[in-house]
């Protein structure tokens, strides 16, 4: 079976329940992955998992070497990676507690290392219409409906620079744009693995509602809590998933290089 990656957010630094196998450090021509990378069994899978901010949670999103990250999994020959974040909701309807497995992404990052491709490697424009890869996506869906854990099968997630949260007219102007939920670290790091041929997914947890929504005060208190309330799903969405996870991946992102160089 090809290693699966699990890149987790704030509030999961580890899966619950799994015994770490080993860690690897793991070094690149990028410089340091956020962390060492832990192997670990979940039934009959071999997992790769990232604790994402570093596991005493010290890499802000705007820091997060992505590339070093993205890369390292490659290297440990993940095929196929699932990240897990906490995000801000934006669209009428969505709860604190809710899960979302996004379609779609629009991206409003602008300081980070977002290619692989700088000139030296080639010139090189993957296709990023559909930017999850769609074969984890389904996965994900019936995984959900196996276990009974209601998921929303579709939205639209918009990358933000942080570290700070947004205003309330950002995020009224997100909804606009069609933006169904806010988060700091989805990008670069699904156009990342699409350029390393690995197929990308994501399960987003609604930690809060996002700026303006309620006359509350956003507070990282809130964040973490709701993450936390939510390990034990993610747990086990994450275990039936690799149990009806199929070896051969018949999606197009393990080509996603062919007809994309100059
Ligand atoms: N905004 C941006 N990122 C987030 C939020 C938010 O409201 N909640 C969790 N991550």
């Amino acid at each position: 079976m090809s290693r699966i990656g699990v890149i987790g957010g704030s509030g999961l630094y580890k899966i619950k329940g799994s015994t770490i196998k080993s860690k690897k450090k793991v070094t690149t021509p990028f410089g340091s992955p956020s962390d060492e990378y832990r192997i670990v069994d979940i039934g009959k899978t071999e997992v790769v998992f990232l604790p994402r901010h570093g596991a005493q949670h010290n890499i802000p999103p705007h820091m997060i070497n992505y590339r070093a990250n993205l890369w390292g999994l490659k290297k440990l020959k993940v095929e196929r990676i699932i990240s897990v974040s906490a995000v801000g909701g934006i669209k009428k309807g969505l709860n604190p507690g809710d899960i979302v497995i996004a379609d779609q992404i629009i991206d409003m990052t602008r300081t980070r290392k977002s290619t692989f491709y700088d000139g030296k490697e080639g010139v090189v424009h993957i296709d990023f219409s559909e930017p999850y890869c769609p074969e984890m996506r389904r996965i994900l869906l019936t995984a959900g409906k196996i276990v009974r854990i209601p998921l929303k099968g579709r939205g639209t997630y918009i990358a933000v620079e942080g570290p700070r949260l947004e205003t309330a007219s950002e995020i009224r102007a997100f909804g606009c744009l069609g933006a169904d939920v806010v988060g700091m670290t989805g990008m670069p790091e699904a156009s990342l693995a699409r350029e390393l041929e690995i197929c990308y997914s994501t399960i987003l947890v609604v930690a809060n509602y996002a700026a303006g929504a309620t006359k509350n005060k956003l507070t990282v208190a809130e964040v973490m809590a709701a993450m936390k309330a939510s390990t034990e799903k993610i747990k086990t969405l994450l275990k039936e998933t690799f149990r009806i996870i199929p070896e051969e991946r018949k999606c197009s992102c393990k080509d996603a290089l062919k007809e994309a160089r100059v």
